[in-house]
C-alpha cells in the first residue's frame, strides 16, 4: 500500500462514490434481462419517440444503400470476403506472413505451404502455422474447421492455390496485407497520418489519433509506448487550428501500453507507476490545448481503470482543462452505473469530462474469456439487441448530463445514430465518432446533412503493431450480426434493420443468443462446470477474504481416519512454507501397522448401486464449492499456493469429482478393480490427491489414500468432506505418512489391486518393484510422473502469445506442474528479439509469498 495521506476531500469524495461504486458491482452480478428492463425503463423512451427514431433510421438507410458508393472495407470484403472460403484462407496466410521476418522466408513459406505437392508432407498435425491459421479462422468465423483435407485450412489454401495459381495467390496475399494495412491505418507515423488525413479535416471533420500498440509486456516496450504517445500529442497539438478542445483534434490512448502490469491485482504498481504515466500525458495534451482519451480494453481491466481514471482526474494540475476523455462500453452491464460514478466524479473535482459512448470491440473473448473462468455469468450483454437498447439509454443518460459531460457517440450502425439524433436537443453540444476505414458514408450524412459534428478515430503505428486491432476490426466487419455487414445485405429490408430494439428484446423474453449457454453449463446436460471466481473484481476478493478470512490463524491437526484405533507417530508441527513462523497445525502420520491393519479391514462399496455413487461424489463437489474459504485458507497456508492457484486446483478437484460422477453412470457395468492405493504428491494437494480417489471410488473401489508428507492437512480435510457427503470409512481410508514407511507397506498389502500414483520418475519404479515382488501380477500400475518439457517458437508465432504462454507454462502453480515448460527452442532468425521480450516481461514478475 502506498502511505498517500487521505485528505478530507478524498474521504468526501469516497463517500459520494461508494454508492455507484455498490451499484456498478450490483450490475456486474445483475441479470442480464431484468437489468435491462431496468434500463429502458429509466430511459423511458415514449412511443413516438420510438416510431420517430424507426422513420430516421429508415431515412439513413436508404440513404447508405442508394448512395452507390460501398466504402472500401465493402469492396475488400467482396473480393476476399470471410463468407468466402478463399478469403478465410487468404487472411489466414496474411496473418503469418504478417510477422516473417523477410521477402525470402516469405516466399520459401507460401511454397512450403501452398504448393499443392509439398502439402501432404510438410502440413502436419502440429504444423504450427496451420494452427495458428485455424485459430484464426475460428476467429473470424466462428467456424471449426477439421484437419482433414476437404474442410481444413490447409485444404481451402490448397484449393485457392488450384483455383488461382501460386503467382495470383501470392499477389493476392500482399494486396490483402497492404489493403488490410490501409485500410485501417492512417499512416505509419503520426506526420504521414496528419497529412493524409487533411482531406477530411477540409470537409469539417476531427481526428481522434490512436497510436497503435497495446498491452505491453515489458517495461521498455511501455516506455516506447509512452514516448509514441508524448512525441504525438506534441505533433498533433501543433497541428489543425486553435479553437474549443472540441473542435481540435485529440488522442486516444490504451493503459495496457502504457504499463506491462495493468491489472487488477496490482493496484499498488498502478497508483505509483500508471498513474504518474496517465497524468504526464495529461498535463501535456492539456498544455497543447487537446483532448485525451482513454480506451476502454477487456471487462477484467474496468475495476483498475476506474481507480486510474479518479486518481488521474484528481490532480490539481489537471483543474480548468475540459480534455479528458473516458470510453464506456454499453455491452457491459456496468455501462449505465459507471455514467452516474463518472458524472459525480466530474460534478465533486469540478470537471468537465467527455465520454465516448462505444458498444465494445471484445465481445468474443469476453464470452471465452468467462468460459474458461467458470464465472457465474457474462460481464457482457449476450444478445445483440441488448447491447443496442443499453446504448440507447446509455446515451440517454448522457444527453441530461451535459453540464459535466461532452458526449461523443461512437457508432456506424443508422438505426444508434437515428436514436440519437432523436433524443439531442436542439443546439447541445455533442459529436459522432466513427473509425477510420469504416462507416463513411453514415458519417458524410450526419456532418454534411444532419450538421453534427463528426470526428475519426485513426490509428497510427507500423503494421507489426497492427494485429490485435486488425483482428478486432476483422472480426466486427465479418461478423453477420454486426450493422456494416447488414447493411450489404441487400436482402435485409430496410424497415427490418431499422426495427425498434426496445421492441426486438421484448419480443426475445430471457432467451440467450443461440448456442450460448451460461459459463457453468458449458458441459451440460452431463455435468456441471465448476464455478470459478472473477479475481479482477472486488465483489469476488471481498467475496474470499471473508471465506477465508476466520482461517487465518487456525490450526488445524491430521490424523489416520481408518476402520479401527491407530498407533501413529508423535505428532508433527506443519508450518506455512512461504512464512515459517506461520504454524499452521499438526498431524499424525500412520506407521505401517496401521496401514497394514486399514488394507486388511478395506472394503469395496460396488454393492452401492452406480447412481448412488455417483451422488455422493456429487454432494462432495458440493461440499468442496460451499467449504471454498477454509480450503483457499488451506492451500495458501499449507502449501504456499497463490489465490489464483488456489482457485484453479478448487475448481480442478470439483471437476474431478463431477466428471468421474458422470463417467460412473456412463460406465455403469464396469467392474471395480477392489482396493486401490492412491498416493499423491504435494504440488497438487488438492486437485491430484482428490482426482485420484475420486476416479477409484467412481467404479465401486474401496481407496486407501496416503497424501503427501507436506501436506496432510489439506488431504485431511478432503477425506472428512468425503465422508461427510456420505461415503463409507471401510471404502475410503486416510493414510497420512511417509512413502517410505506408510506408502510401502500400502502397495505392498496384498489387499492391493491396483496402485494410482503421481509424483516423481524414480519413486515411480520404486513402487513398480515393490508391486512386482509381493502383488498379484497383474496389478495395474497408473503412474503419472514428471518429464521434461519443451516448447518450440518459430518466426510464424505471435511473440506476445508465445512469450505470455512460456511465462504461463513455466512459472505458474510456481513451475511445480507436471507439464511446466522446462526447455524453450527458438528459431534463431527471431531468438535476439524474442529474448529480449521474454526477460523483460520476466523482471515484471515479482516473488510473494
Ligand atoms: P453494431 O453492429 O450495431 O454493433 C456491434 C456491437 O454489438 C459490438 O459491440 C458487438 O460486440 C455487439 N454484439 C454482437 N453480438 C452480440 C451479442 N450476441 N450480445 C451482445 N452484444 C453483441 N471499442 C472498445 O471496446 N473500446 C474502445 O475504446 C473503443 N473505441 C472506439 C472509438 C470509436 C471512435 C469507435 C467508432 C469505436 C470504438 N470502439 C471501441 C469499437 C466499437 O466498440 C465498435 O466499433 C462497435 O462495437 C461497433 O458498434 P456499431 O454500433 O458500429 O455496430
Ligand atoms: C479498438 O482498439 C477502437 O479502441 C478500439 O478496437
Amino acid at each position: 500500500m502506498t502511505n498517500t495521506p487521505i485528505t478530507k476531500q478524498d474521504s468526501n469524495l469516497a463517500s459520494h462514490l461508494a454508492n455507484h461504486e455498490a451499484a456498478i458491482n450490483a450490475a456486474h452480478l445483475a441479470d442480464e434481462v431484468a437489468l435491462i428492463e431496468q434500463l429502458i425503463e429509466e430511459a423511458g423512451l415514449s412511443p413516438e419517440q420510438r416510431l420517430s427514431i424507426q422513420d430516421r433510421a429508415v431515412t439513413l438507410i436508404d440513404f447508405i444503400r442508394d448512395s452507390g458508393q460501398p466504402g472500401l472495407m465493402d469492396q475488400f470484403l467482396a473480393e476476399y470476403g470471410l463468407s468466402t472460403n478463399e478469403g478465410i484462407a487468404l487472411m489466414c496466410l496474411a496473418e503469418a506472413l504478417l510477422r516473417v521476418p523477410d521477402a525470402a522466408t516469405i516466399d520459401a513459406l507460401i511454397d512450403d505451404k501452398i504448393t499443392p505437392y509439398n502439402w501432404n508432407d510438410h502440413f502436419g498435425h502440429s504444423n504450427s502455422a496451420l494452427v495458428n491459421a485455424s485459430t484464426f479462422a475460428l476467429m473470424l468465423t466462428g467456424r471449426v474447421l477439421d484437419d482433414d483435407n476437404t474442410s481444413s485450412v490447409a485444404g481451402l489454401l490448397n484449393r485457392t492455390v488450384k483455383r488461382l495459381g501460386e503467382p495470383v495467390v501470392r499477389i493476392a496475399v500482399k494486396r490483402a496485407m497492404q489493403e488490410m494495412g490501409n485500410q485501417f491505418v492512417l499512416g505509419q507515423t503520426i506526420e504521414q497520418a496528419i497529412k493524409r488525413g487533411r482531406a477530411e479535416i477540409r470537409q469539417g471533420f476531427r481526428y481522434s489519433y490512436d497510436m497503435l500498440g497495446e498491452s505491453a509486456l515489458t517495461m521498455a516496450d511501455a516506455d516506447a509506448y509512452f514516448a509514441a504517445y508524448a512525441n504525438a500529442i506534441k505533433v498533433i497539438g501543433k497541428s489543425g487550428k486553435g479553437g474549443p478542445i472540441t473542435e481540435r483534434p485529440g488522442i486516444s490512448v490504451k493503459l495496457s501500453a502504457l504499463h506491462p502490469r495493468f491489472e487488477y491485482a496490482k493496484a499498488d504498481r498502478m497508483r505509483q507507476e500508471l498513474v504518474p504515466r496517465l497524468t504526464e500525458l495529461a498535463l501535456l495534451a492539456k498544455e497543447h490545448g487537446m483532448g485525451l482519451n482513454v480506451d476502454a480494453e477487456e471487462a477484467n481491466r474496468l475495476e483498475p481503470s476506474l481507480s486510474i481514471l479518479r486518481e488521474t482526474l484528481s490532480d490539481e494540475r489537471l483543474t480548468g482543462w475540459d480534455g479528458f476523455g473516458v470510453v464506456i462500453q454499453a455491452y457491459g452491464k456496468r455501462a449505465a452505473a459507471v455514467i452516474d460514478w463518472l458524472y459525480t466524479l466530474a460534478t465533486d473535482l469540478d470537471r468537465k469530462v467527455m465520454v465516448r459512448l462505444v458498444k465494445g470491440a471484445y465481445w468474443d473473448s469476453e464470452i471465452k474469456h468467462a468460459q474458461v473462468e467458470g464465472i457465474y455469468d457474462y460481464p457482457v450483454f449476450t444478445r445483440r439487441v441488448a447491447t443496442d437498447v443499453s446504448y440507447i439509454c446509455c446515451a440517454k443518460k448522457l444527453l441530461a448530463m451535459t453540464d459535466r459531460i461532452y458526449p461523443q457517440f461512437a457508432t456506424h450502425n443508422a438505426q444508434t445514430a437515428a436514436a440519437i439524433l432523436e433524443l439531442a436537443q436542439d443546439g447541445q453540444a455533442y459529436e459522432f465518432q466513427r473509425l477510420h476505414g469504416m462507416g463513411e458514408t453514415l458519417h458524410n450524412h450526419l456532418l454534411h446533412h444532419e450538421k453534427v459534428s463528426c470526428r475519426i478515430y485513426a490509428p497510427v503505428g507500423p503494421h507489426k503493431d497492427l494485429l490485435a486491432y486488425l483482428v478486432r476490426r476483422l472480426l466486427e466487419n465479418g461478423a453477420n450480426s454486426s450493422f456494416v455487414n447488414q447493411i450489404n445485405d441487400r436482402r435485409l429490408p430496410s424497415r427490418k434493420l431499422a426495427a425498434d430494439p426496445m421492441e426486438r428484446i421484448a419480443l426475445l423474453g430471457s432467451r440467450r443468443t443461440r448456442g450460448l449457454i451460461s459459463p457453468t453449463g458449458l458441459f451440460a446436460p452431463g455435468r456441471q462446470a465448476a464455478r470459478g471466481w472473477d479475481l479482477s473484481s472486488s465483489t469476488a476478493e471481498e467475496e474470499i477474504e471473508s471465506a477465508r478470512g476466520p482461517f487465518h490463524a487456525t490450526s488445524w491437526n491430521a490424523s489416520p481416519l481408518m476402520v479401527g484405533k491407530y498407533v501413529g507417530t508423535e505428532p508433527l508441527l506443519l508450518s506455512n512454507p512461504a512464512n515459517p513462523d506461520d504454524i499452521v497445525g499438526s498431524a499424525i502420520f500412520a506407521i505401517a501397522e496401521d496401514a497394514n491393519n486399514a488394507a486388511a479391514s478395506a472394503q469395496t462399496w460396488e454393492n452401492t448401486s452406480t447412481r448412488e455413487r455417483a451422488r455422493y461424489l456429487q454432494r462432495t463437489a458440493d461440499l468442496f464449492e460451499a467449504e471454498f474459504g477454509e480450503l483457499f485458507a488451506l492451500l495458501a497456508r499449507e502449501a504456499g499456493k497463490t489465490q489464483a492457484d488456489a482457485v484453479a486446483e478448487v475448481r480442478e478437484a470439483v471437476d474431478f469429482l463431477r466428471y468421474y460422477a458422470n463417467q460412473a453412470e456412463i460406465l455403469a457395468a464396469a467392474k471395480p478393480l477392489g482396493i486401490v492405493t492412491c498416493i499423491s504428491p504435494w504440488n497438487f494437494p488438492l486437485a491430484i490427491f482428490t482426482g485420484q480417489i475420486a476416479a477409484a471410488l467412481a467404479a465401486g473401489n474401496g481407496v486407501l489414500a496416503k497424501s503427501a508428507e507436506a501436506t496432510p492437512l489439506i488431504a485431511g480435510k478432503v477425506v472428512s468432506l468425503f465422508h461427510h457427503a456420505g461415503i463409507p470409512l471401510a471404502s475410503l481410508q486416510f493414510l497420512p505418512g511417509t512413502g517410505a514407511e506408510t506408502g510401502d507397506a500400502l502397495v505392498r498389502h496384498p489387499k492391493t489391486a491396483a496402485v494410482i500414483f503421481t509424483g516423481s520418475t524414480r519413486t515411480a519404479q520404486a513402487i513398480n518393484l515393490a508391486m512386482a515382488e509381493d502383488l498379484v501380477p497383474n496389478a495395474p500400475l497408473i503412474a503419472e510422473t514428471g518429464g521434461i518439457n519443451a516448447a518450440i517458437v518459430d518466426s510464424t508465432a505471435l511473440p506476445e502469445q508465445a512469450v505470455r504462454e512460456t511465462i504461463w507454462s513455466a512459472f505458474q502453480s510456481a513451475g511445480q506442474r507436471c507439464s511446466a515448460l522446462r526447455i524453450l527452442y527458438i528459431q534463431e532468425d527471431i531468438a535476439p528479439g524474442f529474448l529480449t521480450m521474454l526477460y523483460g516481461a520476466m523482471d515484471e514478475l515479482s516473488l510473494g509469498d
